[in-house]
């Protein structure tokens, strides 16, 4: 009988001491994966800044950039150029349209980093209040927007728009790709088709657009 409560008493001071060392290793375990975690975090979480040259409306600038910041919060954010709009901030929908290096892009889908180097143009850098660029003058002329917020993106594209059709750019709707594209109103509707307007100002657009091209809407 004294063997048998021994027995019993060894046996529990085997299963505290297991359980005591499985306590033990667990939290030390549970420690060691709160520490990795928080020290991915922080590494996650620790802004990569580089240093950025970039011309813009003419004037070069120098910045030390998050390589995470787009070329439209650049221009916005870091250098008050905020004629270019933010609309959906993915590409669908042409409000931040600017000029880059001769080409127009939605500056929404592009890394500030990626234009090292580069030569930008914003509504901002086409024309002023006083000296209107042509593309500006004719969508005041013909009333081209109603709430206006669309109007920086579509300026800037129509204008890329009337280049590329100089350059013999074809598009989607072009019927002959062996001659020299002409701003017909089609090719002009299907160009602009990456601009959308809320408001629905489209055919005063096509004018003032045809206008500034020398054809008729
Ligand atoms: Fe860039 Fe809409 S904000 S395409
Ligand atoms: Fe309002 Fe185009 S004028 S979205």
């Amino acid at each position: 009988m004294e063997d048998f409560v021994d027995l019993k008493r060894s046996r529990r001071a085997v299963l505290k001491l297991s359980a005591a060392s499985a306590t033990t290793l667990l939290s030390s375990g549970a420690g060691a994966q709160e520490s990795t975690s928080a020290r991915n975090e922080s590494e996650v979480r620790a802004p990569v800044l580089t240093g950025l040259s970039i011309e813009v409306n003419g004037k070069l600038e120098h910045l030390e950039v998050d390589t995470r910041t787009t070329l439209l919060d650049l221009l916005r954010e870091h250098l008050e150029f905020t004629g270019t709009k933010k609309g959906c901030d993915h590409g669908q929908c042409g409000a931040c349209t600017v000029i880059v290096n001769g080409r127009r892009i939605n500056s929404c889908l592009t890394l500030a980093v990626m234009q090292q180097g580069a030569s930008v143009t914003t509504i901002e850098g086409l024309g002023t209040p006083a000296n209107l660029h042509p593309m500006q003058a004719a969508f005041v002329k013909h009333d081209g927007y109603q709430c206006g917020y669309c109007t920086p993106g579509q300026i800037c594209s129509a204008v890329a728009v009337l280049d590329e059709i100089k350059h013999g750019v074809p598009s989607h709707v072009t019927a002959d790709l062996t001659v020299h594209p002409r701003a017909t109103p089609a090719e002009l509707r299907e160009s602009m088709s990456g601009n959308i307007c809320r408001c629905g100002a489209y055919s005063n657009i096509a004018v003032a657009i045809a206008e500034v091209a020398g054809s008729r809407a």
